[in-house]
């Protein structure tokens, strides 16, 4: 099976248009100035950012059965509502989000926002920190929309082992990382930041790689974003040993999309 997504196929999908929310993006903001180790951003995701991370969704790509879907930091909902708008009516969308302020917006939203109150009966708001909860069943797709490169290189390690850990084989895991934060560490930072900054970008290319994952950039984002793309092995290519092939085969993405970059340009 060779899931070829794009992003129209993802327009072409129930997707309901990101309301263009000003109160949403001042409360982001302020969380932003409040806890931007947690927040990691000044702006909510562009619409654009949204789908690609939705992408494993897009019909032509989305498993045949019911599936069930983690988004992990929702913020103010900008992915969760491209994910409601993706997910079918058999499929569970469980949404956890660590900020109480950021969990009593998409309370909010969930009732009174058409795009997620549409799909209210899939969505499950969890309101704890990922590192916290318990999970007791196998993910189709999880799209991880937390701050990597805030967070220090142990936690992130646990965090993508925890997501494979919990992918059904043949299962889809989504991140990102904005671009060009390095070089801003590097003139506002000191010299041990900048060293775990370089740390964690280093280690979400080396996860990618491994898991034989792809990259592409999202330019319609403040700022730009590299997200990432890869697929849990399933059980058949791993004990025949063909893991990476297997899923570079399966992998998603339009060739001019997708590429893996070069070590002399994983600085972020
Ligand atoms: C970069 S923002 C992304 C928000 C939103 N998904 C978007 O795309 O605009 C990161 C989000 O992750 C949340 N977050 C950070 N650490 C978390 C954790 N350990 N568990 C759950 N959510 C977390 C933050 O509160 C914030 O809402």
């Amino acid at each position: 099976m060779t899931p070829s997504f794009t992003v129209m196929d993802l327009k072409q999908a129930n997707c309901v248009p990101l309301p263009q929310n000003s109160a949403a993006g001042l409360a982001f903001l302020r969380e932003a100035a409040r806890t931007f180790r947690t927040t990691g951003a000044v702006a909510p995701s562009s619409r654009r950012l949204a789908e690609r991370l939705a992408a494993p969704l897009a019909p032509t790509c989305r498993p045949r059965r019911p599936a069930a879907v983690l988004e992990v930091g929702a913020g103010t909902g900008p992915v969760t509502r491209v994910l409601a708008g993706a997910v079918g009516p058999a499929d569970r969308l469980d949404v956890v989000e660590i900020n109480p302020r950021f969990v009593e917006i998409l309370d909010g939203a969930l009732r009174t926002d058409p795009a997620l109150s549409a799909a209210a009966d899939r969505i499950r708001l969890i309101p704890e920190s990922i590192t916290d909860l318990r999970i007791d069943h196998g993910y189709d797709v999880i799209v991880s929309c937390l701050p990597f490169t805030n967070f220090d290189p142990e936690e992130v390690r646990a965090i993508l082992d925890r997501y494979l850990s919990v992918l059904v084989p043949g299962g889809h895991l989504t991140f990102f990382a904005y671009l060009g934060t390095h070089a801003t560490r590097s003139l506002l930072s000191g010299r041990r930041e900048t060293a775990r900054h370089r740390e964690v970008t280093c280690l979400l290319h080396d996860f990618t790689r491994r898991h034989s994952g792809r990259a592409s950039v999202v330019w319609r984002n403040l700022p730009p974003a590299r997200v990432w793309h890869l697929r849990a092995p399933r059980p058949a290519a791993r004990i025949c040993g063909f893991a990476e092939k297997s899923d570079i085969a399966a992998g998603g993405g339009r060739p001019d999309q997708v590429y893996l970059p070069a070590p002399d340009r994983m600085r972020d």
